[in-house]
């Protein structure tokens, strides 16, 4: 049976997520593929961590060239976060013919037009379903069973750890920082939540999102963003006497010109809207497209089992297609 390799940029939260959903169902996964799967090298310097899995010492690798000119490896799953040196590793790993997954929207989000090109003159698989909403399949279903449509909209609670926070300060009364603390602790959140709580996060999914829906790639600095961290007791308990929710919201729309109009903010919600009843680490994405019409895409959007989830059907999507 064929061994699938693979090297593992960065073993925090998402990269343990993934180690871990490759554990949890290595029987199904590989029975599947009809190949075995094996990380081979991992790039982090943290060795020591408690992470609750077994990881070989002889795994671990401090210098990223030795994962990218490997002639062994097949994939590169890059997990570290923020901008750089992960765009920089993803370009090296696809210019060494390494096909690559990633969950990571801001790199993506950044560098969107030339980690395309790279990918496409390498001749090489860039798989990303991760980046935007976690669990849920809303990039791969753009991009397969609804690539017929022409879309006018999309509509989005695009990140976990400020909808979870919201849902605390509604919910539970939980003051803005105890929720927040929550939230770090389950590992929702980014190393730095400022992204989170800024709308950044939000705004990296939505740049994606775009790019993929209207072909039109707008720079996430470019999109009007306000975070949540102004939000009060006092601005929930207002909203909920009209009985509404505070819900942070990424929007898209495409005009007859196509144009296009985005923002990512918080938007009063009635309680009757569909987006306002999901809570917690939830997201939820709502498309509209001429053909399908409107669709809700509805799951898990933050967290390391969910975002491993598709992490590893990318990397599985990668062996049945080429490998
Ligand atoms: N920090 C992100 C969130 C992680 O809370 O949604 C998932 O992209």
């Amino acid at each position: 049976m064929k061994t699938v390799k693979i090297g593992l940029l960065g073993l925090g939260n998402i990269g343990t997520g993934t180690y871990k959903t490759l554990e949890l169902n290595r029987d199904e996964i590989e029975s599947t593929l009809k190949a075995k799967v094996d990380i081979v090298r991992i790039l982090e310097r943290d060795v020591d961590r408690d992470r609750g899995i077994h990881v070989p010492p002889e795994k671990f690798t401090s210098d990223p060239d030795s994962i990218f000119t490997d002639p062994d490896i097949d994939i590169v799953i890059e997990l570290l976060g923020g901008i750089e040196p992960a765009t920089s590793f993803m370009l090296s790993a696809m210019e060494n013919g390494k096909h690559v997954v990633t969950a990571n929207k801001a790199a993506v989000a950044a560098n969107y037009p030339r980690i395309m090109e790279t990918a496409e003159k390498n001749g090489v698989m860039f798989k990303y379903e991760a980046s935007v909403g976690g669990g849920i399949p809303i990039l791969t279903s753009i991009d397969g069973p609804l690539r017929a449509n022409k879309f006018h909209e999309v509509l989005g609670i695009l990140n976990g750890t400020t909808n979870y926070i919201m849902t605390m300060m509604t919910k539970e009364g939980l003051d803005y920082n105890t929720a927040l603390k929550e939230a770090q602790a389950k590992g929702f959140a980014e190393a730095d939540p400022t992204a989170d709580v800024e709308g950044i996060d939000a705004a990296n999914k939505l740049s994606i999102l775009m790019a993929l829906m209207f072909d039109q790639y707008v720079h996430p600095e470019d999109i009007p963003t306000t975070g949540i961290s102004a939000i009060t007791k006092e601005d929930i308990e207002s909203a909920r006497a009209d009985s509404c929710v505070i819900k942070l919201i990424a929007k898209a729309s495409k005009n007859d010109d196509g144009s296009l109009n985005y923002e990512v903010r918080p938007m009063r919600l009635k309680e009757s809207h569909p987006l306002a009843s999901i809570n917690m680490e939830f997201n939820a994405v709502f498309v509209e497209g001429n053909a399908v019409g409107e669709l809700m895409f509805y799951g898990k959007g933050a967290g390391p089992l969910p975002t491993g989830s598709a992490v590893m059907g990318d990397v599985m999507e990668i062996v049945r297609r080429v490998l």
